[in-house]
């Protein structure tokens, strides 16, 4: 993820991207990944999309330990021709949309620690690799991402980034999606979180909508507990269609006199899959 008014840090390279120095990695921190890897790859068949799985197959992300850059960018590179590169932690808009566009996805190279394995302020390499580099193996969902980086740089110039962060949000980070086999996760920020794999699909509290582009662009969100709103697409394909096909100047223009929602509401147009109950938000907030 991206955030601005921050400098390049010392040691990084102009582009912000810094050597993964995998050999200087200890044992305590690749047993963390495998801690990790070990409760999510027990929580996801069945709950995942498919691809997720197919990813993780086709680039053989598993244990023991933390993947090299280098040898899973050969292998990403065959797939879909993206790579991962390692970044000191959150970077500027401009150079994020700029990686994605020339299919380069930023990861962190630090890992959690304990006291941090089930929630942690920025991401580390467990959510930026385990979370969304197995997606980067679907053509489609690969196509998306570049796609995704394009439209920032679009948006950048329009004014637009905070609407459009939230296509990245609900849609990359916190996207369901529906299969033949029933509801499941493909969002990175679901997929690499314990708590959150089983709340959004089988928690009563959140709502689950079906995919509008507009509505979902107006939509807030919160980015301190689980999601009180989920959006639900049909296909990757649809996803990249919209994203690709879509002149995104007159929707923000469209959009301008429209005014935000709140992370619970609901309008007479949302095709729902669930009205949430928004239990669990009401609990968090007495
Ligand atoms: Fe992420």
């Amino acid at each position: 993820m991206a955030q601005n008014d921050i400098r390049c840090p010392e040691g990084a390279f102009q582009d912000w991207t810094i050597p993964q120095d995998w050999q200087s990695y200890t044992a305590a921190e690749h047993a963390m990944w495998d801690r990790l890897f070990d409760r999510q790859a027990r929580m996801l068949p069945g709950r995942v999309a498919p691809e997720f799985l197919q990813g993780l197959d086709v680039l053989r992300m598993s244990k023991p330990g933390i993947p090299d850059f280098e040898e899973l960018s050969d292998r990403l590179m065959k797939a879909t021709g993206w790579q991962v590169v390692a970044v000191p932690g959150l970077v500027p808009d401009d150079i994020f949309f700029d990686h994605l566009a020339n299919r380069r996805f930023v990861a962190g190279r630090f890992i959690r620690t304990p006291e941090q394995l089930d929630y942690l302020q920025e991401p580390d390499v467990f959510h930026d690799v385990f979370g969304h580099v197995p997606l980067l193996a679907n053509p489609v969902f690969a196509d998306y991402m570049q796609a995704y980086g394009e439209g920032g740089r679009r948006a950048a110039g329009l004014g637009a980034i905070e609407r459009l962060s939230r296509l990245y949000w609900y849609t990359v980070e916190f996207g369901l999606i529906q299969t033949d086999e029933g509801m499941r996760i493909y969002g990175a920020g679901i997929a690499s979180s314990h708590g959150e794999s089983v709340f959004a699909l089988d928690d009563p509290s959140p709502n689950r909508i079906g995919f509008d582009l507009q509505r979902l662009m107006r939509t807030r969100y919160r980015i301190d507990d689980y999601q009180q709103n989920y959006f639900v697409i049909e296909s990757f394909e649809q996803l990249l269609a919209q994203t690709l096909e879509t002149d995104f100047g007159p929707i923000y223009a469209n959009m301008a006199g429209q005014p935000d929602l709140e992370v619970d509401a609901i309008l007479p147009s949302d095709r729902l899959f669930t009205r949430g109950s928004q239990a669990y938000a009401r609990s968090k907030a007495t």
